[in-house]
């Protein structure tokens, strides 16, 4: 028995497959890299949905808009209850509230994703909810939301490029979540909100808000070494390094890397994050030999959200956003089993004494 599970094959799907060794992620048949940054994430989360959600294929920005609106029809009396909760907690919050009653179910939870991460956002600092706008691609309009200002073209791609480089990533924890939950024949929307509260750890989705922080405590690169070395010297993690499945760099890092290049101004920040993940690997190399560490998809999500005036406690609540799309996907998929997810335990506790 493997306690993470490590290796164990819990589903069969036709939506993602993480191939470790080689470094690719594949979406549909398709290379991440013939996605993310080539198409927009509502053609992605249509690619995603073949088969599997009816009305995808006609139009998908424009269901992805009413799914917006129907939302924030649900969601913006709640805006009140988000102050004092962490945008993370509030997006819990507000997805929860959603009925069980209502139809559609799939381009709901995407809808809601969004609009939920905007409003927790700005709930957490006391901003009133910003409404939707149902002719907006999904990406502009989700950061039109979260900031109440206008959206450059080209950070609405950038945010388009994320959204679509985290849709779908094998059976995640997040995403087995979700897929428990649905098994049980528990409805879509509490298999979304289940996928939300296993990726909200820091081993998981949570990580990316703590990579700026080591950035920032990092400082400048000639400070890296020592700032690494001590870090695992007192037995932390370096967060957005290593990874369950990937042996080698996560495609995703480099995807993010190049939107991140694309965006104006960014120029000294990549130099500063490419030092400081040079040296990073150097130190997990000589303090980790043969744990084959490196770089994950938060490295450069931190930067590239960052670099979109997303605070940084947003990064997961936008994480989720993009997941979404894949937590409704593999929820359909695992409920088209009939089969309730139920597997067994080792019990190694006492036993009751043998009567006499
Ligand atoms: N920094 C330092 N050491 C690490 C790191 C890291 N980031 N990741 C793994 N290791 C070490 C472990 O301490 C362990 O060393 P040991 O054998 O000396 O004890 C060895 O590498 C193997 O680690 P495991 O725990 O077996 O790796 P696992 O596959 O279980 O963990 C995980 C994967 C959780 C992502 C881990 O690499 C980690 O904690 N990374 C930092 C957090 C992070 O970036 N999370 C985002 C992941 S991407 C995503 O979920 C979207």
């Amino acid at each position: 028995m493997k306690i993470g599970l490590d290796d164990v094959v819990a589903a069969e799907t036709a939506l993602s497959h993480v191939d470790g060794e080689a470094g690719r992620l594949i979406i549909r048949g398709r290379d991440l890299e013939e996605l993310a940054g080539q198409v927009s994430f509502e053609e992605a989360v249509a690619t995603l949905w073949e088969g599997l959600v009816p009305d995808i294929s006609e139009d998908p920005r424009c269901l992805l808009g009413r799914a917006r609106v129907r939302a924030f029809a649900h969601l913006a009396p709640l805006a009140p209850h988000l102050s004092g909760l962490t945008p993370v907690e509030g997006m819990r919050l507000l997805l929860a509230a959603l009925p069980d009653a209502e139809e559609d179910h799939a381009s709901l939870a995407v809808g809601a994703a969004a609009v939920a991460a905007a409003m927790a956002v700005r709930g957490s600092r006391s901003l009133p909810a910003v409404a939707p706008d149902a002719s907006a691609g999904h990406a502009a309009d989700l950061l039109r939301m979260l900031r109440d200002a206008p959206v450059e073209d080209g950070e609405a791609r950038g945010l388009d490029t994320y959204l679509v480089t985290v849709i779908d990533h094998g059976l995640n924890a997040s995403t087995f979540a979700a897929r428990v939950v649905s098994s049980t024949e528990a409805g879509l929307l509490s298999a979304v909100v289940a996928g939300l509260c296993a990726l909200k750890g820091p081993l998981h989705g949570g990580a990316p808000g703590p990579v700026l922080d080591m950035l920032d405590r990092i400082g400048r690169p000639e400070n890296a070494e020592a700032w690494l070395d001590a870090a695992i010297a007192r037995g932390e993690r370096l967060m957005g390094f290593g990874h369950r499945i990937y042996r080698v760099r996560d495609p995703r890092a480099d995807v993010l890397k190049g939107a991140v290049a694309r965006l104006k101004g960014a120029d000294n920040r990549i130099a500063f994050a490419e030092a400081v993940e040079r040296t990073a690997l150097e130190v997990l190399e000589r303090r980790k030999p043969g744990r084959r560490l490196d770089t994950n998809v938060e490295f450069y999500t931190a930067l590239l959200l960052d670099s979109l005036s997303v605070p940084r406690e947003g990064f997961t609540p936008l994480f989720a956003a993009g997941r979404s799309a894949g937590w409704a996907a593999h929820t359909i998929e695992q409920a088209r089993t009939g089969r309730i997810i139920r597997p067994q335990s080792r019990y190694v506790g006492p036993r009751p004494a043998e009567a006499a």
